[in-house]
């Protein structure tokens, strides 16, 4: 086991904590580039709250609100005008995964001469990596991405219906200001998508990672205990306070590199499989995820079975009649979808309407960017176009 863990966001966090966000970002910059995505934030007063927190402080505003659900990279352009325009030093973004990320590549685009579309990797000839951005501080309003501690960011392109990342030291934000107490506000819906979304980040490392990772593999199923038993409580209640702050700390760890450090996952093939679809259609991440979750895993357990017992046994506590028992490993998968459509979530396509005409156009594009050799996606076991159909049928 070989590897490299580096995270330098700085991470506050706890109920409360949103009063600090003026002296967090005039330690960064005097002019702040507010990001925020389409008004929620605006009819839960979390706007109120932050920008009088801003202002008391010194930091002057110039705001670029309106960012989409998968967010588009005419906004990120759009940000970055404004940002230049108004010689903004810092960029806070306060919202979901969609606003961080457009923040994190609008703070790269300002200092890149080119076309924002190029730092997302797309299977362009010369993907740029920026090493230059304006420090950025995030403050998440919802918790599922872990956007708000790490370095990548998902942009949607319209024209070309692609959705891919980028993925570069320089996207860390400066400071991740978190205070669950933002999250109150998310509906239903949103939570039990978050809670997906947060169960997948570590399920991707779990499943296509090395053999032997012991610790690893407890802290994920850590993050998976803790959000099945916080995320139901926080999909059935959603004024707990203690079930959102769980869930939040569990999304941050989730994704921060923590988790997976060591386990080198081969790739992330239900994500790369949903930013496929989500590009197609518009639709919300943690879902997408709940589909195409548990079919990739039916799919990779016949390969690696005994991952999928170990998961079954220490997850659902099932027990298996030997360490390859593939009935066994089944199980664990059902009991995992059992659960996403007991908090709400979809787990076939054509519960959003989607049909089958475009399924090797999302094989297609789901393999454009973390590929090997052969055109395979990466992940463990590689999926050739023809399993990546088979899995969504
Ligand atoms: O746009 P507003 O009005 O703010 O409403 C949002 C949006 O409609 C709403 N919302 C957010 N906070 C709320 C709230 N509603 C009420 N109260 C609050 N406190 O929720 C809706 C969804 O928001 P969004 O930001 O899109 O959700 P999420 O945080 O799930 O982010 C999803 C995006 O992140 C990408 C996804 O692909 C998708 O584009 N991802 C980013 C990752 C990363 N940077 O590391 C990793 C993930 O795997 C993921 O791919
Ligand atoms: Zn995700």
């Amino acid at each position: 086991m070989n590897f490299e863990f580096y995270n330098p966001t700085r991470l506050i966090f706890g109920a409360g904590t949103l009063s600090q966000l003026g002296a967090v970002a005039s330690a960064q910059g005097k002019k702040a580039l507010l990001v925020t995505g389409g008004g929620s934030v605006k009819r839960h007063g979390i706007f109120a709250r932050a920008t009088a927190s801003l202002e008391a402080a010194g930091v002057s505003l110039a705001e670029c609100t309106g960012i989409e659900p998968n967010p588009r990279i005419t906004s990120v352009q759009r940000g970055a005008d404004i940002a230049r325009k108004e010689a903004c030093d810092v960029v806070v973004a306060l919202g979901g995964g969609s606003t961080m990320d457009a923040a994190k590549v609008i703070a790269a685009a300002v200092l890149y001469e080119g076309d924002p579309w190029d730092l997302i990797g797309h299977g362009q000839e010369n993907w740029v990596f920026p090493t230059k951005t304006l420090p950025v501080v995030t403050v998440p309003t919802l918790a599922a991405t872990g956007s708000e501690m790490n370095c990548g960011a998902v942009i949607s392109n319209d024209e070309t219906k692609i959705k891919s990342f980028a993925q570069t030291e320089s996207l860390f934000p400066k400071v991740a200001l978190v205070d669950p107490e933002l999250t109150l506000s998310v509906p239903k819906d949103q939570t039990a998508y978050g809670v997906c979304d947060i169960i997948t980040h570590v399920t991707e490392g779990y499943f296509n990672g090395i053999d032997n990772t012991p610790l690893q593999d407890r802290f994920a199923e850590g993050v998976i205990l803790t959000a099945l038993e916080w995320g139901k409580k926080a999909v059935a209640d959603g004024a707990d306070i203690e079930a959102r702050t769980q869930v939040q700390w569990a999304s941050i760890v989730a994704l921060n590199g923590f988790v997976m450090a060591g386990a080198n996952p081969a790739g992330f093939p239900v994500h790369m499989i949903e930013h496929a679809i989500s590009a197609h259609h518009d639709i919300t991440h943690g879902a997408g995820l709940a589909i195409v979750n548990p079919a990739w895993m039916r799919f990779a357990a016949t390969s690696r079975p005994a991952k999928f017992v170990q998961f079954a046994e220490r997850i659902f506590g099932l027990k298996a009649r030997n360490s390859n028992d593939l009935d066994c490993a089944l199980a664990g998968i059902d009991a995992f979808e059992a659960f996403l459509t007991s908090i709400g979530c979809p787990t076939r396509l054509s519960e959003l309407g989607i049909g089958d005409e475009l399924l090797a156009h999302y094989a297609e594009d789901a393999a454009l960017v973390l590929r090997d050799q052969d055109g395979n996606l990466l992940g463990r076991p590689p999926m050739s176009r023809q399993n990546i159909i088979e899995v969504l049928r």
